[in-house]
């Protein structure tokens, strides 16, 4: 099975919108001559999404858009909150759903990730479902048993259409921000375990459709090695995505 590798950057609470065409830009100049090869994406913050996405359209480019969060409802009373259908009508193409940054400072539960999960499939969009484990969790070697429990309750009630358009990404919580990284083989080791969770619930050729990344102080220097291995289709990148020259070269170890 041919997976297209996919190189998505979580610009966090980084960008304003002014910012973040800059970036976008200064990206495309780096990034143009391979773009039919590996799928790029930024997800900036929900001020930035109707700048970048009218770059993209005007300037013509072939990078996804994709946001950081989304709601459940289609509209109601929900201060602060965004809908679904309206990231789709900003011509997002992703949405990064149950962030560990979610879970911890936000509240975010499997079931919460669930509920969106399925919202964002339903108004034509992709979810990129994060899961990952604490230290203590893989001190107590209960990192693979604990990721499946949230790929389970995560990835819940979908169709098996859906599960194998359903990008995962494995993100170790002691790995985001630190410069600790998983071995390459490691990682691979947790992807696999959500590839057949995936194949479980839903059938393999749902789990050999799926796209697994790996996320966690991705860097131009380590990314190549988590790209070779053979259940890692690409990563979710956070600082190195903040500039163009190292998400370019990420983006560039993905070819
Ligand atoms: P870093 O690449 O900065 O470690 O962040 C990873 C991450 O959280 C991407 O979602």
């Amino acid at each position: 099975m041919d997976r297209r590798m996919l190189i998505a950057g979580n610009w966090k609470m980084y960008t304003t919108s002014g910012e973040g065409v800059i970036l976008i830009q200064d990206l495309t100049e780096l990034v143009r001559d391979h773009w039919d090869s590996v799928e790029v994406v930024v997800c900036p913050p929900f001020t930035g999404l109707k700048a970048a996405s009218t770059v993209i359209e005007i300037d013509r480019l072939t990078i996804g858009l994709g946001a950081q969060d989304v709601h459940w409802e289609d509209e109601g009373a929900f201060t602060g909150a965004i809908a679904p259908r309206m990231l789709a009508e900003l011509r997002c193409d992703y949405v990064i759903i149950g962030h560990s940054e979610r879970r911890e400072y936000f509240g975010e539960t499997d079931e919460t990730v669930n509920r969106k999960v399925k919202a964002t499939f339903a108004a034509g969009m992709t979810p990129i479902m994060c899961c990952g484990e604490t230290l203590d969790t893989r001190e107590n070697m209960e990192t693979e048993s604990f990721v499946r429990g949230q790929v389970v309750s995560g990835a819940a009630d979908l169709s098996a259409e859906q599960a194998a358009r359903l990008v995962i990404a494995y993100e170790p919580i002691w790995a985001i921000g630190t410069g600790r990284t998983p071995t390459p083989e490691a990682a691979n080791d947790v992807c696999r375990t959500i590839r057949a969770t995936i194949g479980a619930m839903y059938g393999p050729p749902a789990a050999m459709s799926c796209r697994i990344l790996y996320g966690g102080s991705v860097k131009p220097e380590n990314a190549k090695m988590f790209f070779a291995e053979p259940d890692i289709d690409g990563a979710l990148v956070g600082g190195a995505a903040l500039k163009a020259d190292s998400f370019a070269d990420v983006v560039k170890a993905a070819l």
